[in-house]
C-alpha cells in the first residue's frame, strides 16, 4: 500500500494504471474510517484492479461554525484499516494542494442542493461536489463508493455524474450500522454514554415510521415520527422529512417507495439517518 500525498503525483498514478487498461475504484472518505467505510472498501477491493482511498477533511464543505476543526484524525489508526482490507494507495492532500489561495471554481447542482440539509449547512454541497468532482479528476475512478446513510450527497452526486456526463459508476453501499441500530458515523465519537443512549431512537423510530407508512397516510406517518423525535432526550429536530427514493422529490399517496429522512442533534452532536420505506408488504 502506497500513501500518496501529492495531488499531481496521484493523477499520474493513476493516469497509468488508466494506461494499462486497470479498472479504478475510489472510495472518498474525510478519515475517522469504521466499519462503514469498510464495507466501502471491501467492495472497490471485489470490484476494481485498483482501489484509492481518499482521506481528506475537506474545509469547504464545513460552515464557519462547524466541526472543521474538531473533526477526527486518527491518521495511523486510518492507514492501518486501509492496510488491513487491501487498500492499493491512499491518497492524503493537504489543504493548500487542492485548494490553492487562488481557487475560484465551485459546482452546484441545483434544487437537489436546496432541500432537507441544504438550507441548514449553507455551502456545504457546493463544497461535498466541487471536491468530488476534484477527486474523481485525480484518480480517473471506473467506480466510486458512497454510503446511503449520507443519502442526499449520493443523489447529488449521481446528478452531477450524470449531467456532467461523467464516466464514473456511483455505487451506493447500504448503511452499516451498529448491533443496537445506530448508523455509523464518524461523529458519533462526539457523543457521552447518556447521548449515545438517546441516539438509539432514531432508528428505532425510523422503523415505526417504515411499518406506518404501509398502512397510515402520508401525514400521520410524519406527524406520529415528528413527535417521537421530539421526545428524545436531550435532542433538538433539525428536519424530519419524508421524500421520493429516486431523486428526493416531494411525495404523494401514490408514491411506492420513499425515503425517510432525519437530521439531529443529540446534546451538541448532529446526527443523521433515513430509512426506505416501501408500500410492499
Ligand atoms: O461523506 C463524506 O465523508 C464526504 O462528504 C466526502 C464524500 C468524502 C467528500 O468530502
Amino acid at each position: 500500500m502506497k500513501v500518496v500525498k501529492n495531488v499531481l503525483h496521484m493523477q499520474k498514478i493513476a493516469l497509468k494504471h488508466l494506461k494499462n487498461k486497470n479498472e479504478i475504484g475510489l472510495v472518498p472518505t474525510m478519515g475517522a474510517l469504521h466499519k462503514g467505510h469498510v464495507s466501502l472498501i471491501s467492495k472497490s477491493v471485489k470490484n476494481n484492479d485498483i482501489s484509492i482511498v481518499s482521506i481528506f477533511v475537506n474545509p469547504i464543505q464545513f460552515g464557519p461554525n462547524e466541526d472543521y476543526i474538531k473533526y477526527p484524525k486518527p491518521v495511523q489508526k486510518d492507514l492501518k484499516i486501509c492496510k488491513e482490507n487491501h487498500v492499493d494507495y491512499v491518497f492524503m492532500p493537504s489543504v493548500n494542494d487542492m485548494f490553492s489561495h487562488n481557487y475560484k471554481t465551485f459546482v452546484k447542482v441545483r434544487d437537489l442542493q436546496d432541500i432537507l440539509c441544504g438550507p441548514i449547512r449553507p455551502g456545504h454541497f457546493v463544497g461535498v461536489v466541487t471536491v468530488i468532482l476534484k477527486l474523481f479528476n485525480i484518480s480517473q475512478a471506473n467506480r466510486a463508493y458512497f454510503g446511503m446513510k449520507d443519502f442526499q450527497q449520493l443523489k447529488i452526486v449521481e446528478k452531477m455524474v450524470k449531467d456532467l456526463n461523467f464516466s464514473t459508476e456511483i455505487v451506493p453501499c447500504p448503511i452499516v450500522r451498529e448491533k443496537d441500530g445506530l448508523a455509523l458515523s464518524s461523529r458519533n465519537s462526539y457523543l457521552s454514554a447518556d447521548e449515545k443512549k438517546n441516539s438509539l431512537n432514531i432508528f428505532k423510530i425510523l422503523n415505526l415510521a417504515k411499518q406506518d407508512f404501509k398502512k397510515c397516510k402520508l401525514n400521520l406517518v410524519k406527524s406520529k415520527a415528528i413527535n417521537r423525535f421530539k421526545k428524545i432526550p436531550n435532542s433538538k429536530l433539525d428536519y424530519a422529512e419524508i421524500v421520493k427514493f429516486d431523486d428526493l422529490s416531494k411525495v404523494d399517496e401514490k408514491t411506492k417507495k420513499a425515503v425517510f429522512t432525519v437530521a439531529m442533534w443529540i446534546g451538541k452532536t448532529r446526527l443523521i439517518d433515513n430509512i426506505i420505506m416501501s408500500k410492499k408488504k
